[in-house]
């Protein structure tokens, strides 16, 4: 028998949204989820509160290490900003409709942009680990299986049954991200992201597939979230940080510690993209 409870209502988006008004005034304008290794940049938000997201009803428990399971408001760069520090994975069991669950409540609370970084293996031959990817668009291979977030009763409140994916993420943010990483002297590659259901890290010929559909860089997440974001109306911005180089020919093992390891490389330089497009919102 499926479980109807593992969809979202939207009695349920507003009594948490409701909850998390009443501990904060800070109405948040922009959104962000920040990958494995990467969540440092919430350390120095300006913050007015930081909620434990056990303390939420029904928020989906990140369970992996390198994700705090926090929700923090609080104002970077004079942006009020909602942080989800602690993503979750459809990997660790949740349902796929309960990784949305997040968003929807980002969307109640205002917010109309969201931001989401995560750590990548390069799939791109000429991508190293510590480069970072501006996403410009992904392989929803993971939607297509049938594992999507929007599957269940459609939430007429956030937008149509059949939305249109034909622009994921924002150009107008993309070409603002450029402009920011040319000011600051950052290299920034581009590509198309994979999420796959993980949680094993992929073998030899799973990333020669990869390749060939026009992949360029593989992890677990941001599909689903990206997905719902743009089903309820959000411009959406997106960041892999390379954490490792896939190994077509099975000469080197990946693990999450090297996930981790890049991730601090990264951070700081995928902070001041992030402050920088801030800024320029
Ligand atoms: N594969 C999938 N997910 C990942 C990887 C990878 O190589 N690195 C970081 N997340």
């Amino acid at each position: 028998m499926m479980n109807q409870d593992q969809f979202p209502t939207i009695e349920e988006i507003d009594m948490l949204a409701n909850r998390i008004r009443g501990s904060t005034d800070l109405r948040p304008k922009v959104g962000m989820i920040l990958g494995s290794g990467l969540g440092e940049l919430a350390d120095s938000l300006e913050t007015s509160i930081s909620l434990p997201t056990d303390e939420l009803p029904g928020w989906p428990k990140s369970t992996v290490e390198g994700h705090a399971g926090r929700l923090l408001m609080g104002v970077l760069e004079g942006m009020p900003v909602c942080v989800l520090q602690g993503r979750v994975h459809y990997y660790e069991g949740h349902p796929m409709a309960r990784i949305g669950l997040p968003i929807r409540v980002l969307q109640r609370l205002g917010a109309d942009t969201l931001i989401v970084t995560n750590a990548a293996g390069g799939v791109n031959p000429s991508f190293e680990p510590g480069d970072i990817m501006l996403i410009i668009d992904h392989i929803n291979l993971i939607g297509m299986a049938g594992l999507s977030p929007l599957r269940g009763p459609n939430l007429e409140e956030f937008g149509p049954r059949f939305p249109d994916m034909s622009q994921a993420y924002d150009r107008q943010l993309q070409a603002l991200a450029r402009r920011v990483a040319a000011q600051e002297g950052l290299a920034l590659r581009e590509g198309i992201y994979i999420c796959l259901g993980g949680p094993a890290f992929e073998s030899p010929a799973d990333l020669r597939f990869l390749r060939m559909i026009g992949v360029d860089a593989v992890g677990m997440s941001t599909v689903p979230e990206i997905t719902v974001a743009r089903h309820g109306g959000m411009r959406t911005l997106g960041f892999s940080g390379i954490s490792n180089k896939a190994s077509l020919d099975g000469e080197k093992l990946t693990t999450h510690s090297e996930v981790l390891e890049a991730g601090k490389r990264i951070g700081p330089r995928l902070e001041r993209l992030i402050r920088g497009v801030l800024r320029g919102l």
